[in-house]
């Protein structure tokens, strides 16, 4: 930990665990710091990271409106997996928001992370995007890291804190206009941030934002590189596909090799995903079959993380 400390101070790279998927962080006040995450990822400068702190006074420090509705959300859900889009303060770098107004500001909700960020001096954010290679799925362990980036980046540190403990990425919901608006689902739903805030959010990027103003809306992101197909659940559809790696939702055996069983509930379901992904991705098969998941409540992250990884490459970065 404390090397971990000491290299985010020199502006280098450290991977970190949190409770939705492991960071790749930086100091995000040092640019060229900031810079090697993009460079890291393969990402395009034109996707925002979010600034991780380690308590509410961290992330006020980054806005110049800090809102009653940041406030609620806050006090409701942090530390945990929802980020807040607020207007951001002029020093905060443009290369962590993209050019933006706005800043995505987190407090990760894992003793790892928290640790690092308390350590690394409070006030200063880590700017961590997830620890992978820019559009494929997210890593929930310190191995999937060193497979994702291992090639890409010869001077990282990971830090290991055992698999997360959610497994999708947070819920990003712009509370810098009213009313507060989804950018991304994830495990905290729509129905509890407005719980919280007493009244609906809306869903989706506004009309007009630009696409990347709000990349969690590009159709083809986390996805395995082999192709994934969602399947009807007890389809038929699901016997024709004896080579296929399979992801299954109805309990059952199966005597084939690439065959696997996931839990019922829908928070153990999205901590096992990518590891899953992952696994069948790296397996050989010709395909990826899931067989889909009920449409209930709880299940809407689930749904949308599954959706991308089925879209066809050639969608690309439109929506
Ligand atoms: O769970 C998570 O959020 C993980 C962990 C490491 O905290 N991080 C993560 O970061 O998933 P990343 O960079 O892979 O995804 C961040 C998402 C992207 O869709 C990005 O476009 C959006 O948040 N985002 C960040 N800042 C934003 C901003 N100012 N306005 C709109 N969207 C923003
Ligand atoms: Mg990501």
């Amino acid at each position: 930990m404390g090397e971990a400390v000491l290299r985010l101070r020199a502006g280098r790279l450290v991977a970190f665990p949190t409770e939705t998927v492991y960071g790749l962080g930086a100091d995000a006040r040092n640019g060229d710091a900031v810079a090697r995450i993009f460079t890291a990822k393969g990402r395009p400068a034109t996707n925002p990271l979010i600034a991780h702190v380690h308590g509410i006074s961290g992330a006020r420090a980054l806005t110049t409106d800090w809102t009653a509705p940041a406030e609620a959300l806050a006090r409701s859900f942090w530390p945990g997996p929802l980020t807040l889009v607020v207007k951001k303060r002029d020093d905060i770098s443009a290369l962590v928001t993209a050019g933006g107004a706005t800043v995505g500001v987190r407090v990760p909700g894992h003793p790892v992370a928290l640790e690092l960020l308390a350590r690394a001096g409070g006030m200063f954010a880590v700017a961590a995007p997830s620890a992978n290679r820019s559009e494929e799925v997210s890593p929930t362990t310190a191995q999937h890291v060193a497979d994702s980036l291992g090639p890409f980046c010869d001077d990282l540190l990971i830090l290991d804190g055992g698999p997360c403990e959610i497994g999708l990425e947070s819920t990003v919901v712009d509370v810098s206009s009213s009313p507060g608006r989804l950018l991304r689902p994830g495990m905290i739903t729509a129905e509890q941030l407005g719980a919280a805030l007493g009244e609906p959010v809306s869903i989706g990027a506004a009309v007009g934002d630009e696409p990347a103003r709000s990349p969690g809306q590009m159709t083809r992101h986390y996805a395995p590189h082999t192709p994934v197909e969602i399947v009807p659940r007890n389809g038929g559809e699901i016997a024709e596909a004896p080579e296929a790696g399979m992801i299954r939702y109805t309990p059952g055996e199966s005597a084939r090799k690439h065959v696997i069983f996931m839990p019922q509930d829908a928070a153990a379901y999205a901590a096992r995903l990518y590891a899953v992904l992952r696994e069948l991705d790296t397996a050989g098969v010709p395909r990826i079959v899931i067989e889909e998941p009920p449409h209930e409540a709880g299940w809407e992250a689930i749904h949308d993380r599954l959706r991308r990884a089925a879209a066809p490459k050639s969608e690309g970065k439109t929506k």
